[in-house]
C-alpha cells in the first residue's frame, strides 16, 4: 500500500469535509455584519466569538436573541444546529455555572443538550420553536395539544424539583420553548436559560402550576381553553398546596 498516497487522500477528504461544513471566511463575514448590528454591536467580544467558532468547527448562521447576561447565536456544528451563548460584555458572567447545571439536568432529560462550555461560551442543542408565551398568543389553540404541553412541562418541572435544581424563572413562560415536528405535532418541550438556576429546594412545579392555572393572563387563557370550572380550579390549587406541604416540606 502507498502510505503517502493514502495519507494524501485522507488529508484531502478531511479538507473537503472541513470546507463543506465550516469556512472561517463565512464566519468572518457574518461577524463583520453583526459588528454593525444596532442591538448587539457593543455587547459581544467578537474576537473571542471567532475563536470559539474556529475551535469548535462551527459555522455561524444567525443571531438569535439576547438577555441581561448572554447573547445567543445559531450555528451549524457537525450537521447539528447549535445555540452558542456568549457572555454579554459588562454583565455578570454566569456561562460556566449554566453549563454545569445543563450537564447535570441533561442526565434526566431536561433542557437543550450541552455539547461544550467554558467561562467564555456555552454550545448547546438549538431549541427550535416558539416560546410558550407566543404559543398562547395564537388563536385556535388545540385543547389536546395544550394539555400535552402542560403535561410535559409539569413532568420536567417535577424532575427538576426532585433533583433540587430551581430554575427560578419558570413563572414568566418565556423560557419554555414548544417544538413541533414537520407534521406540526408537538415534538418536544425545552426549558431554557438556567443561568439563574440554584441548587436548593426547588419550586419549579408550583411555579408552572401558577403559570398554567393561577391568576395571570396566561392561566386565564389556559382555563378558558380547557374549560376549567371554578370548582376544578379550587381542586387544582388544593393539590398545589398539598404538594407544597408534603414535597417541599
Ligand atoms: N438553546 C437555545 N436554543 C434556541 N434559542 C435559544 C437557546 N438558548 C437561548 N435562546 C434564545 O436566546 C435568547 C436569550 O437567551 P437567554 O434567555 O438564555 O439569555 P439570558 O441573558 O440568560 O436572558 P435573561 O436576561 O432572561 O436571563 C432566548 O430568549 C432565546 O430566544
Ligand atoms: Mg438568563
Amino acid at each position: 500500500m502507498d502510505i503517502n498516497k493514502n495519507n494524501a487522500n485522507k488529508y484531502s477528504d478531511i479538507c473537503n469535509k472541513y470546507n463543506d461544513k465550516y469556512n472561517n471566511i463565512d464566519n468572518l463575514n457574518a461577524i463583520k455584519k453583526f459588528k454593525n448590528h444596532p442591538i448587539i454591536c457593543n455587547l459581544v467580544d467578537w474576537n473571542m466569538l471567532n475563536k470559539i467558532l474556529k475551535e469548535n468547527n462551527i459555522r455561524l448562521i444567525d443571531f438569535v436573541g439576547k438577555g441581561h447576561r448572554g447573547v445567543v447565536f445559531k450555528g451549524l456544528m457537525d450537521d447539528k444546529l447549535v445555540a452558542i451563548k456568549v457572555p454579554r460584555l459588562g454583565a455578570k458572567n454566569t456561562i460556566y455555572h449554566e453549563g454545569n447545571i445543563l450537564k447535570e439536568i441533561n442526565k434526566f432529560g431536561v433542557a437543550p443538550i450541552v455539547y461544550n462550555f467554558s467561562e467564555d461560551f456555552l454550545i448547546m442543542e438549538f431549541a427550535d420553536g416558539i416560546t410558550l408565551k407566543d404559543y398562547m398568543n395564537q388563536n385556535d389553540i388545540d385543547k389536546k395539544e395544550l394539555l400535552c404541553i402542560i403535561e410535559e412541562t409539569l413532568r420536567q418541572c417535577l424532575r427538576l424539583d426532585l433533583h433540587k435544581i430551581d430554575h427560578t424563572e419558570i413563572q414568566g413562560g418565556k423560557h419554555i420553548i414548544v417544538n413541533r415536528n414537520d407534521n406540526k405535532n408537538i415534538n418536544k418541550i425545552y426549558i431554557i436559560d438556567f443561568d439563574k438556576a440554584k441548587k436548593r429546594r426547588a419550586h419549579n412545579f408550583t411555579s408552572a402550576m401558577a403559570l398554567f392555572f393561577g391568576k395571570c393572563y396566561m392561566a386565564n387563557k389556559v382555563k378558558e381553553i380547557l374549560n376549567i370550572s371554578e370548582d376544578e380550579e379550587r381542586y387544582i390549587m388544593e393539590l398545589v398546596k398539598l404538594y407544597k406541604k408534603i414535597v417541599l416540606r
